[in-house]
């Protein structure tokens, strides 16, 4: 090229750079400030609009063969935490939609990403036409992946965490090929696939469906014993591994257990099993579709200093877009993996700004945002504990993960806290079995600790009531 020649300004970059674009988008935002900002505190439904949102619940549950868990149809707005319903009523969420409304609801940032989707040619990128938004999402994914030296050479995307998970696996098997056996942990949860179903430890998840895979599962880690639970786990494996020669092809890992119950392990724990693993020409494959963002660094495997041990890692929900890190010795033959859909521009651009937001937003470190948020959550809950002795009980999770039992454990109790919170305006979820637990995933990249001081009132009032009915 000449020195004179002038490099292409792309007709897209034309557009948006037009003046006409940038004015749009600042009354797009204006307006959605002066809106957003009336949705700042917990309220009812409204009376007049009860009648035919109930009328809409029942005909939603009519069409898709089943209620939905909570009476949730959203109106399409919220402010941060707080989301506002189509019956009027403003809820606090702090479980989105587990773990998938990172920033909230409504967050401008997320709105003006939607606004660069909206001028994006497709809707959808896929497996024959990608944009340059897949380009830059994938490449900072495997920055932050490899940023202590993980050997994550590859990131391919797909449109949920099940998906991302059936990948890995597909890999796993083709290179360790006859081997048709994984090793996952006792209460773990991978997805809800026909394979990730026998993955998954909950006989109910797999009730009347074909064996795809055969699965062994040993312990996890037990937080009051280490040692022995290590050594109980280690054993565990190498029994399956020799029981079974060459025929595992990986190990499944859920590093902080979430279904499960909210149950981390610990960097010991993992080395050793892994170490063993390793014996047995095991894929390391590391599930961090719940755990991703929320520990002390942006994936768990590296808060438990694993870097240099996984073989694969897959991410999803707050990521919004879907992931499967491998290593180059896991690279598939081609047509083992592809997808129609990878991800929607608005995915892929609001997953962009999420996991930057969190990166630039001081969330991670051993005083990051993450844990100074869990610290103040768990102080208010054992200070709850401690006022109505029975009623919450630890342990609570890790970072961005906050969970705990309420009184005795049965799943009943949980049940009963879930939705008597829910009526009072607190979003949580159940999680585990013996004991069950309440568990929260906050929006982290927007919640300030007055929000968790009024989640803390709902929960004391809601364990005060129940306490009281027992
Ligand atoms: C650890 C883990 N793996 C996989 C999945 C499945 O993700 P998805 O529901 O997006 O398919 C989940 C979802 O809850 C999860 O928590």
């Amino acid at each position: 090229m000449s020195t004179t020649e002038q490099s292409t300004v792309l007709t897209a970059q034309q557009l948006h750079n037009d003046p006409r674009i940038a004015e749009a988008r600042k009354l797009v935002l204006e307006a959605l400030a002066e809106h957003t900002a009336k949705i700042d505190h917990v309220r009812p439904a409204d009376p007049a609009l009860t009648d035919s949102y109930e009328k809409m619940l029942a005909e939603y549950g009519q069409m898709r063969g089943g209620n939905l868990y909570f009476p949730y149809l959203g109106s399409g707005i919220g402010n941060g935490p707080y989301v506002e319903l189509a019956d009027g009523s403003v809820k606090l969420d702090f479980i989105t939609g587990i773990g998938v409304h990172g920033f909230g609801h409504s967050d401008p940032r997320i709105v003006s990403a939607g606004f660069d989707a909206a001028l994006n040619d497709t809707v959808m990128h896929g497996n024959l036409q990608q944009g340059t938004i897949s380009v830059d999402f994938v490449k900072t994914m495997l920055d932050i992946a490899n940023e202590s030296g993980a050997g994550l050479d590859h990131c391919f995307l797909s449109t949920s965490g099940a998906m991302a998970n059936e990948n890995a696996l597909k890999m796993a098997f083709q290179k360790h090929h006859p081997a048709t056996r994984t090793i996952s942990f006792e209460r773990c949860f991978a997805g809800r696939t026909i394979s990730l179903a026998q993955v998954t430890d909950k006989a109910k998840y797999r009730e009347g469906l074909p064996k795809a895979l055969d699965v062994d599962l040993i312990p996890f880690y037990d937080h009051n014993d280490p040692e022995g639970s290590t050594r109980r786990s280690v054993q565990a494996l190498r029994h399956h591994a020799n029981r079974f020669p060459g025929q595992h092809a990986n190990i499944w890992m859920e590093l902080v257990q979430g279904e499960g119950g909210y149950y981390p392990g610990s960097k010991e724990f993992f080395r050793a099993v892994i170490g063993e693993a390793k014996k047995h020409d095991m894929a390391i494959i590391a599930d961090e579709v719940q755990s991703f963002s929320r520990t002390t660094r942006p994936f768990a495997f590296q808060h438990f200093e694993l870097d240099d041990l996984v073989d694969m890692v897959t991410v999803g929900k707050i990521t919004q877009v879907c992931c499967t890190f491998y290593r180059d010795s896991y690279k598939p033959r081609p047509g083992l993996i592809s997808q129609t859909f990878t991800g929607s521009s608005w995915a892929i651009l609001a997953g962009q700004t999420i996991v930057e937001g969190l990166v630039n937003g001081g969330h991670y470190g051993p005083d990051g945002r993450n844990v100074q948020l869990h610290n103040y959550f768990v102080a208010g809950l054992e200070k709850i504990g401690k006022k109505h002795p029975g009623s919450l009980h630890g342990p609570w999770g890790i970072g961005g993960m906050v969970g705990l039992t309420p009184f005795d454990g049965k799943f009943e109790q949980a049940r009963d806290l879930v939705l008597k919170m829910y009526d009072a305006g607190l979003m949580s979820f159940m999680a585990g079995a013996n004991p069950a637990r309440v568990r929260f995933l906050m929006p982290l990249g927007c919640v300030q600790e007055f929000h968790i001081d009024n989640a803390l009132e709902i929960i004391e009032q809601s364990v005060a009531e129940l306490a009281a009915s027992a």
